[in-house]
């Protein structure tokens, strides 16, 4: 791929246009050993080295981080509350939640500059599970397990896919949706009379939230981790 090398290095969090024209002009950048002059100039991405203030620059086009979500925070990229991505360092182009925890869910939420994954994460045409950490406020019983598991229409019409409970204990259990309707889980109990008081989110397919990280950490997935991301749909293989 051939792109300019402010583009290329403003989208990979090196500094606005502007910034990193000062940064050409005042030698910062080398182009395959050579200071660079021309601020235009296109990079092969397959065969220029670049390098920034001695260091190469690793090109990707796409970047996947796992986020702790904590509660208090706005699945959002910017907003009048503090919002998700304010937790987020990198300051790489196009970063985004992939789909919407809300503001009182805690638990994985995947950030990522990817838009053709998360498209195919979230539409419901793939059936993508998201398991979450239920805790309600009575003791979960069989009669609504029952309900959750064979789907729930709400008074207003909406519909919720059967759902897989499992782990109950109590006012514990874990929950396993292939939708992504606003408030789903929290709507499902209250459709059988009762509450959740705290929800977090698990797993996404096969990526699972990693326990040593604590609320508002947040860490780069591994190789395996993107590729079991993209491989494997339910309603066979989306365009690449
Ligand atoms: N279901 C909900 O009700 N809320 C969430 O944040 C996620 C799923």
């Amino acid at each position: 791929m051939k792109i300019r090398i402010d583009k290329l290095l403003s989208n990979l969090g090196y500094g606005t246009r502007s910034e990193v024209h000062k940064y050409i002009k005042n030698g910062y950048v080398l182009i395959n050993g050579e200071i660079l002059k021309d601020q235009g100039f296109r990079v092969d991405t397959e065969t220029d080295i670049v390098v920034f203030d001695d260091e190469i620059v690793e090109y990707q086009e796409y970047f996947y981080f796992m986020l702790n979500k904590p509660a208090g925070y706005i699945s959002a990229v910017q907003g009048q509350e503090p919002v998700v991505m304010d937790l987020i360092e990198e300051k790489i182009k196009g970063l985004f939640p992939c789909g919407r925890l809300d503001k009182d869910t805690t638990g994985l939420l995947l950030i990522t500059n990817d838009g053709p994954l998360t498209h195919q994460l979230l539409s419901p045409r793939y059936e993508v599970e998201k398991e979450y950490e239920v805790n309600t406020r009575d003791l979960i019983d069989q009669d609504q397990i029952r309900r959750i598991e064979q789907g729930i229409t709400m008074a207003d019409g909406t519909r919720y896919r059967p759902a897989k409970i499992t782990g109950i204990e109590g006012n514990l259990c874990n929950i396993v949706v292939t939708e992504g309707q606003y408030h789903e889980v929290k709507n499902m109990f209250l459709a059988v009379g009762n509450e959740v008081v705290h929800l977090k989110r698990i797993r996404m397919k096969d990526l699972i939230l990693d326990d040593s990280l604590q609320e508002g950490e947040y860490r780069p997935l591994t190789e395996e981790e993107i590729h079991s991301l993209k491989t494997y749909w339910k309603a066979g293989h989306p365009a690449e």
